[in-house]
């Protein structure tokens, strides 16, 4: 019988790393910008689109609800929603990425009702969605949980104050894309204040939003006409997550490198920890140049919401501080069950404990290749990142995870001189 191997992602010893590598758009940011076409019937373009497979998932989630969708060129897309939308996802469409809840906000208040199935993305233990839904009552939405998927309605929201008890990205998005047509004013206090969502408050203002306070905790939005706004061109904004992923590459294999886009006052508490662990960071007019030439130094940090280290860079920070010199250590304040990955460090040779929410490394000179398998999106960057400081080979297996948000991550290692091959 002929076995069929999955692809996987072969990583050598590499390094000092050189050239550039250019930062594409943001997944956090671009799917959240293709659910805002629920709101308004029109034409859009957007610019700076990874190419990821999480951007088909939510291309064909849209297409399920009415929103047609074609590439203008590789990182250009062009959706259209001609307003035969049917508010509802259909069971098989919505099981394979958080994103997917965004459409919600944008259904329930342009349509006066939704359906959709729970959503899916990396497992980090319990993700719940309670203040979703809180916020959505507090508008007067009626919304029903189910086994299977989550109803909402409401014949207009209303503006109203809500105070998240966490400035959770996802609740910040679907509360500020009900707001958009519910009437009277809605006041967020405790807002999440990531770069993304002020990237998607940019397209709904592009589109005849009314939205004060972008980028502070408190978003206050003026409700709309319904059907008041219309389609718009956006550029997604540069992926924090990406950049700051070749610049733990070169952080740990050496070298000198340009990342070109990438926006440093997106990542000022990460920059600042790279300096700490001896890495130079010198912001370029269009990006930031990257060099190390020594073993890096532990630290101890702390995974905070925007604009502290984001829960995001955990794994590469982790992937650095193994083979730094000395001990450091992380806690995760955002996701307790964002460790699972810490046993394929282990693999590797990684010495690591786990203490509750808090990992300790001590780190050592070099890693020892092995195989590994991916446990979500940012693990799996991390791993292939320590592959460069490992031993002979590491070979990384479940990279499906890492296609989902990582646009050629093979590709971009390979152009600054990294031994990595997909097969
Ligand atoms: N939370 C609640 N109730 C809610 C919503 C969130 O208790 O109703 C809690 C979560 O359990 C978590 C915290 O609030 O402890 C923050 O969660 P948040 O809602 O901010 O996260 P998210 O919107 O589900 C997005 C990103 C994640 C990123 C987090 C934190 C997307 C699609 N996902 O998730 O990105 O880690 O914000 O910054 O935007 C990734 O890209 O790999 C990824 C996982």
């Amino acid at each position: 019988m002929v076995k069929i191997e999955s692809p996987r992602i072969i990583v050598r010893r590499s390094g000092p790393l050189s050239g550039s590598v250019q930062v594409p758009g943001a997944k956090n940011s671009v799917l959240k910008l293709m659910a805002a076409t629920l709101l308004a019937e029109g034409d859009y373009v957007l610019t700076n689109v990874p190419a990821i497979t999480d951007v088909h998932t939510m291309a064909e989630t849209l297409g399920a609800l009415g929103v047609s969708s074609s590439w203008l060129g590789p990182h250009e897309l062009s959706l259209t929603n001609s307003g035969n939308i049917t508010p509802e996802v259909p069971f098989e469409k919505f099981d394979k990425m958080r994103a997917s809840l965004n459409v919600l906000g944008p259904l329930l208040t342009h349509y006066g009702s939704a359906r959709i199935n729970w959503p899916g993305g990396d497992d980090f233990g319990g993700r719940p969605i309670n203040l979703h839904v809180a916020g959505l009552q507090k508008m007067g939405a009626t919304v029903e949980e189910g086994l299977y998927d989550i109803f909402a309605v409401a014949d207009r929201l209303k503006g109203t104050n809500i105070e998240l008890d966490i400035p959770s990205v996802g609740a910040t998005e679907n509360l500020l894309t009900a707001a958009i047509y519910a009437r009277g004013v809605t006041v967020i206090d405790n807002a999440a204040r990531e770069p993304e969502v002020q990237d998607l408050c940019n397209m709904l203002i592009s589109m005849g939003a009314d939205i004060e306070g972008i980028g502070t905790s408190r978003l206050i939005i003026h409700g709309c006409e319904r059907g008041s706004l219309k389609g718009t061109k956006h550029a997604v904004v540069p992926d924090r997550v990406q950049a700051a992923t070749y610049m733990a590459a070169v952080a740990v294999a050496g070298g000198d490198i340009v990342v070109r886009s990438a926006r440093t006052e997106h990542m000022e508490e990460l920059l600042n920890c790279y300096a700490r662990m001896g890495v130079a960071v010198t912001p370029q007019r269009d990006g930031v140049r990257v060099t190390s030439h020594e073993r890096l130094r532990a630290i101890d940090f702390i995974t905070e919401p925007y604009p502290g280290i984001a829960t995001d860079y955990k794994p590469l920070l982790l992937a650095m501080l193994c083979v730094s010199r000395g001990e450091g250590s992380v806690t995760e304040t955002l996701f307790p069950g964002r460790f699972r990955y810490i046993e394929e460090f282990r693999r590797l040779g990684a010495s690591i404990a786990i203490y509750g929410n808090k990992a300790t490394v001590r780190g050592v000179y070099e890693l020892i290749g092995s195989e590994v398998r991916v446990p979500d999106i940012r693990a799996g960057a991390a791993l292939v990142v320590a592959g460069l400081v490992a031993q002979g080979e590491t070979i990384v297996h479940d990279i499906h995870h890492i296609d989902r948000g990582y646009d050629d991550l093979v590709g971009r290692l390979s152009g600054l001189g990294a031994d990595v091959t997909r097969v």
